[in-house]
């Protein structure tokens, strides 16, 4: 093996879908704490604070807060270096996520054991499903009363459609949790707790027929333990690691991060089972391995003024192949030059540390002042040879719209410049551009909120939305553009592509059979 197959082996990079509230942020932080990234939980945020003032803006600055500091977080692990994408959990932020889904090669689906699968799920799962990412599922809030391991096994795969096959089998729930029998290593793992789950929980290994574990459960609850544990290990399929890395099988682990318990036994899994770089299939047909030397890599996700004081924007990057070194010269097709890569950082935690090399998988944070946009390529150019076609980063059509207006005309340059770097950003989609109001387009509303709240923090543009009464949208070609407009509101998107607005569902219906030779797209043309 060479430096570089070593080195891109030892690379993993997932990210976590979970409805809100299953315990995302919990489990970041406690993997965090596992892979010795932080030394004491309790730092990533003050929940608590973000309750209180969860109705005002604050909030959506603090809850972006977070997310900035954990959209792209590097830590060690045994050996591995782990890559941990945040995808946001609010449905309003679809696209990022299906942008940051696309920068990774495994997701664990967190659950909690009270609910199962829940709308979010769902959608996110989803996602995970159309590009056959891996799955590893963590059933958290064990230390809650849950639903029954078999209940929750089976509400996974009636809902999803995927096969779920437990790796272990929780020992008690609610109070009672006390840990876990590894089905496949026939050890029983029992925990305990620490105060406010701030250090890593002490952890003991014994066998299922322990008298003291016995004891500890009582004759009744133990018997059956063990008769569930023989069915799951009998009557359940086998785990298959194909199935799994196919995206048809997930295994399923349980656990409470807020008490750390299965915290560490994930992590081992994300090493064992999770998936190396995998190889990308290009949109000309060739597949680009991560370990050819060439540097090759793409913008998933753009954040401005990371850095109040600072005012950078941060382009996040995910490498696909080869290694990346500080300093060097890359070609950026879309603009048509070579620029030098000369401040790349990666996050640990809330800091940000300057990094000198990085390989394929990892995620790296390029800071310039607005240089790169969504969906850029970087590649080492060594001969004339092309660039690696990626496939596109989606773009959804948008389902809420409000036309922006400038309350304080002297703010006009501050303005063109926020709406044209948020867009950029993907925060909204921009039509009508040359327009003295032009119009913005959003997959959700709160988005709207986010979107009014920066640009006028962060650009000292003060705007007044006018929410319009569209619900949906379709991309349209040039040419039908002039038959549509005599039916219903046309606009113009950011390169320029006609777009039909709709008040209703029901009136991109009687459209579409109105004009059945109108053919309306739902992304825009690449
Ligand atoms: P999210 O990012 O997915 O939205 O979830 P987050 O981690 O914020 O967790 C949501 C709530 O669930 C938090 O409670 C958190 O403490 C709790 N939680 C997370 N994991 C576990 C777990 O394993 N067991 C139990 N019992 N609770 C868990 P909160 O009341 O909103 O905040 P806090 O006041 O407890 O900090």
């Amino acid at each position: 093996m060479t430096e570089l197959e070593r080195e891109i082996a030892r690379r993993r990079a997932f990210a976590i879908i979970a409805h809100p509230d299953a315990g995302k942020t919990t489990l970041t932080e406690k993997l965090l704490l596992y892979g010795g990234a932080i030394h004491l939980a309790g730092h990533v945020r003050a929940r608590k604070d973000r309750k209180s003032t969860k109705s005002d803006f604050m909030a959506l600055e603090q809850e972006r807060g977070i997310s900035v500091s954990t959209a792209a977080l590097q830590f060690d692990y045994d050996g591995m270096v782990m890559n941990l994408l945040d995808t946001p959990g609010h449905q309003d932020f679809s696209e990022d996520t299906y942008r940051t889904l696309m920068a990774v090669d495994a997701a664990i689906m967190l659950l909690d054991a009270s609910r199962g699968v829940e709308p979010q799920t769902i959608k996110l799962f989803k996602i995970c499903r159309e590009r056959n990412l891996p799955i590893i599922t963590f059933i958290n809030k064990m230390d809650m009363p849950a639903l029954e391991a078999f209940e929750l096994l089976d509400n996974v795969e009636k809902v999803l459609g995927i096969s779920a096959v437990p790796l272990v089998w929780p020992m008690g729930s609610g109070k009672d949790f006390k840990g876990y029998f590894d089905l496949y290593g026939k050890i029983l793992h029992r925990f305990e707790r620490t105060v406010g789950g701030a250090h890593k929980a002490p952890e003991a290994v014994t066998g299922i027929d322990d008298a003291q574990v016995r004891e500890l459960m009582g004759d009744d609850a133990h018997a059956k333990f063990c008769e569930d544990v023989a069915i799951a290990g009998e009557a359940l399929p086998q785990f298959d690691k194909e199935k799994f890395l196919q995206g048809e099988m997930t295994p399923v682990l349980f656990g409470s991060a807020v008490t750390n318990f299965g915290v560490e036994h994930l992590l081992s899994h994300l090493k064992e089972l999770a998936p190396a770089p995998r190889p990308i299939l290009l949109d000309d047909g060739a597949v680009l391995e991560p370990t050819e030397p060439r540097f090759t890599g793409f913008v998933f996700k753009m954040q401005a003024n990371m850095n109040k004081l600072h005012r950078d924007r941060v382009a996040f990057l995910r490498i696909t192949s080869g290694k990346f070194e500080r300093g060097m010269s890359v070609a950026v097709p879309r603009l048509e030059k070579d620029v030098k890569l000369a401040n790349p950082v990666a996050f640990f935690g809330q800091e940000r540390t300057t990094i000198d090399t990085a390989y394929a998988g990892d995620i790296i944070g390029i800071i310039s002042p607005g240089l790169y946009r969504l969906g850029d390529v970087l590649f080492e150019r060594t001969g004339n040879e092309k660039p690696p076609e990626f496939h596109p980063l989606p773009r959804f059509a948008p389902d809420v719209y409000a036309r922006i207006v400038l309350t304080d005309t002297g703010k006009t340059k501050q303005f063109r410049k926020g709406i044209s770097e948020l867009a950029d950003e993907g925060v909204v989609q921009l039509f009508n551009l040359s327009e003295q109001t032009p119009l913005i387009g959003v997959i959700g509303q709160l988005q709207f909120d986010v979107f009014k709240y920066r640009i006028e923090d962060e650009y000292g543009a003060p705007i007044r939305l006018e929410p319009l009464a569209f619900e949906c949208s379709r991309w349209i070609d040039a040419k039908d553009a002039a038959k549509a407009g005599r039916f219903d509101k046309i606009v113009t998107d950011e390169k320029g592509n006609p777009v039909l607005l709709f008040e209703s569902q029901f009136r991109l219906r009687s459209f579409q059979e109105q004009n059945p030779d109108v053919t309306l797209h739902l992304h825009p043309p690449v």
